[in-house]
């Protein structure tokens, strides 16, 4: 079996961040979605992977070089446009051949891993099974109809109304017999080739295809709150672990990672929180389920329930909660008198308190 990663697309629900990075780069618990997502690949054991990649190309093969970090191999697929999840599997195809393959969408996130569902796919043998999971509301997603015995009696993408609350989670398991069904169907409402609309046609024709429902914790990371639950999620999973340094004046409570190289000093910290390689704390509290990067600067700033992404500088700011800072972000109270000052790029939301 091999495995297809989907890293292309556009990310517009996580601007700003999808201008300067792709989504699937986001850091949980101080790790790329995308690296998650390899090693839920590998705990299968599966070793070709092709990643399907799109203007970000360069900094996704930067992060995951040629897979051999994961014991994987990567081949990288390079894709023009969004043009769909089933355009992915068409351009990958001679990548694939006639082999069965998992698809992993690479911006969802499975911390319990897909070890059980492979294993149903592989006792069952459909020619394709999807994994399900309830939901409040299915608008936003694949929505599945099911039969008692777990086969898939119908599939629509995002309806208005839908029949179930069964959501499609990004995780596939095809045989070859997708590879008429997707040739065989057209752009749906969004312009794109859906490949919801391609195991539909499978259905259609009488193959058959199964599910699994999966109740463990899984989020498509594809908006802010998203990442920040998935976060505090992995967070709560850490091991607490002190390789950097911590003055006599500070002090960690619960379940905290410092990193070699990080430094505390005169700040508490409270777990679930790691703190990144390089990165200094001074006169801070931070936590809980709080992830800071490599390389930050924090002074005097208090926070907690956040992201803070490499290289990034807070000063003296308190309060700060349910945060996103990214990239060599610049955040203090620096500005002369009255007033904030902000220096904030396209899309950016900041929240200001009245
Ligand atoms: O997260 C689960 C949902 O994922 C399913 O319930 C839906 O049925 C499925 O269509 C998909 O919906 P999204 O709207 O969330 O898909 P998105 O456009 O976010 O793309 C998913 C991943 O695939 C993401 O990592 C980007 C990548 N992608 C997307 C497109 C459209 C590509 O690599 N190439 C593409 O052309």
């Amino acid at each position: 079996m091999k495995a297809l990663v989907l890293a292309g697309g556009a990310g517009t629900r996580l601007r700003p961040f999808s201008y300067s990075m792709p989504k699937q780069l986001i850091p949980i618990a101080n790790k790329p979605v995308l690296e998650h997502v390899l090693e839920n690949i590998r705990d299968v054991g599966v070793t070709e992977v092709g990643v399907i990649v799109g203007d970000w190309a360069q900094e996704i093969s930067e992060a995951i070089g040629d897979g051999s970090r994961f014991g994987l191999r990567v081949t990288l697929i390079p894709q023009d446009k969004p043009l769909g999840l089933a355009h992915c599997v068409a351009i990958a195809r001679p990548f694939l051949g006639d082999d069965d393959f998992v698809m992993y969408l690479g911006d969802n996130m499975l911390p319990g891993g897909v070890v059980d569902i492979a294993a149903d796919f592989a006792a069952r043998r459909p020619e394709a099974h999807i994994v399900v999971h309830k939901v409040s509301d299915p608008r936003a997603f694949g929505v599945a109809e099911l039969a008692p015995d777990g086969v898939v009696r119908r599939l629509v993408e995002k309806p208005l109304q839908p029949q179930s609350d069964l959501a499609l989670i990004g995780v596939y398991f095809f045989t070859a017999a997708i590879h008429r069904a997707v040739a065989a169907i057209e752009p749906g409402e969004r312009g794109e080739l859906e490949i919801t609309d391609a195991v539909q046609w499978l259905v259609t024709h009488r193959a058959r295809v199964t599910a699994s429902e999966y109740d463990g914790y899984w989020r498509d990371t594809g908006r802010a709150e998203e990442v920040l639950d998935c976060n505090r999620q992995l967070l709560g999973a850490l091991s607490a672990r002190a390789d950097g340094t911590l003055d006599g004046a500070s002090e960690l409570t619960g379940r905290v990672v410092v990193e070699a190289g990080a430094r505390v000093v005169r700040s508490r910290i409270a777990g679930p929180a790691v703190i990144g390689a390089g990165t200094l704390v001074e006169d801070s509290a931070i936590g809980p389920n709080t992830s800071v990067g490599r390389d930050c600067t924090l002074r005097r700033t208090t926070l907690m329930d956040s992201i803070v992404m490499d290289g990034a500088s807070i000063t003296a700011v308190t309060g700060l909660r349910g945060s996103l800072i990214g990239r060599n972000a610049v955040v203090d109270t620096g500005a002369e008198g009255e007033g904030h000052r902000l220096v904030v790029g396209d899309h950016t939301r900041v929240e200001v308190a009245a």
